[in-house]
């Protein structure tokens, strides 16, 4: 599959610094997926956390659980091949499903992760029997890794946190990731934010805080190729290529939200397979203006990657500034 075959063109955005590219995708010969849950031989583990907020209001006292992500089991050696197969176009949260429809559509660009997808919704509509109230989100990520740095570099953080922004609160997601290689690393440990005000300190920063004060203690990682589950409490960052030689590296994720949260942010993919119009607004979490709960904390702790320790911008090409988790 060449990276043209249904991708129209590839549309470019840049905000605050920071460039988006979103594939405009044609129609034809989509990839229809319906849910076999029937087809799962055991269920998921319901003493699991993620298991138990599956479905529930989004409540910051959870961070107190320390929790990893379930299992899903790992893609065989034949699907890996699929799954990786280069030119993959790349896709920011491009909705593949839409409340009140049971069917996932993917355009045919992206047949190659029909399959973990498949595996991945199956697991879905047996779990969450409210999965008709649910967008699901497709990212897909692939490139080569350089050694010394992340494929997609930020702080320790969750995905679909609710700052201030969302009040009243939403029920919280839950999300899909796999990756061929270098797993994601989760941080399995207890996260204090009682004394933080969401209306002016940067969570994540906090996070990386708190990881640190372990010093990296309660890292956990699945396999390469594990499908995980995890929720918005799951405190995760990728790894480092920490090899000599670079590595081509293939990241999907599959986020569900809850019908009220609409990934409306500048740079998602449209899903032309789905009739939508969303008015696309320019977000990102430096538009806050949040500043960290410790101010005298480590500097690399509480900065974005694209900054140096000042503060201020990198040049373009230098390497992105890495959070100190150990000492
Ligand atoms: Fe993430």
């Amino acid at each position: 599959m060449s990276r043209s075959d249904g991708v129209v063109r590839v549309e470019t955005f840049a905000y605050r610094g920071k460039t988006y590219e979103a594939p405009v995708f044609d129609t034809e010969a989509p990839v229809v997926l319906t849910a076999r849950p029937n087809d799962i031989a055991r269920p998921l583990p319901a003493e699991s956390p993620v298991v138990r907020c599956l479905h529930s209001i989004w409540n910051l006292a959870e961070f107190e659980v320390p929790r990893s992500p379930v299992s899903l089991g790992a893609l065989t050696a034949d699907e890996i091949a699929v799954f990786a197969t280069q030119d993959a176009v790349r896709v920011l949260d491009m909705p593949i499903k839409m409340p009140d429809c049971a069917e996932y559509r993917v355009p045919r660009a992206l047949a190659q992760f029909a399959g973990a997808l498949q595996r991945i919704i199956d697991v879905e509509h047996r779990v969450n029997p409210h999965h008709a109230d649910y967008h699901a989100y497709l990212t897909v990520d692939q490139r080569w890794v350089a050694p010394g740095t992340l494929h997609r570099e930020a702080p320790c953080h969750v995905d679909g946190f609710q700052g201030a922004r969302w009040s009243p609160k939403c029920r919280t997601n839950h999300t899909y990731t796999v990756s061929d290689l270098l797993p994601t690393a989760y941080y399995v440990q207890p996260f204090d934010f009682r004394a933080l005000d969401e209306r002016l300190h940067d969570y994540f920063w906090e996070m990386n805080a708190q990881v640190a004060d372990t010093n990296e203690a309660h890292r956990w990682q699945p396999c390469p190729a594990e499908i995980t589950m995890m929720d918005c409490y799951c405190v995760h960052r990728g790894v480092e290529n920490d090899g000599t030689k670079p590595v081509f590296r293939t990241w999907m994720r599959l986020s569900f939200e809850e019908r009220r949260r609409v990934f409306d942010r500048l740079g998602n993919a449209h899903n032309p397979l789905f009739e939508y119009e969303w008015p696309m607004v320019d977000r990102d979490i430096e538009q806050l203006h949040l500043r960290a709960f410790r101010e005298s904390s480590d500097a690399s702790l509480r900065v974005f990657p694209w900054q140096d320790l000042d503060g201020t911008p990198l040049p373009p090409g230098t390497p992105k500034t890495k959070p100190r988790l150990r000492t």
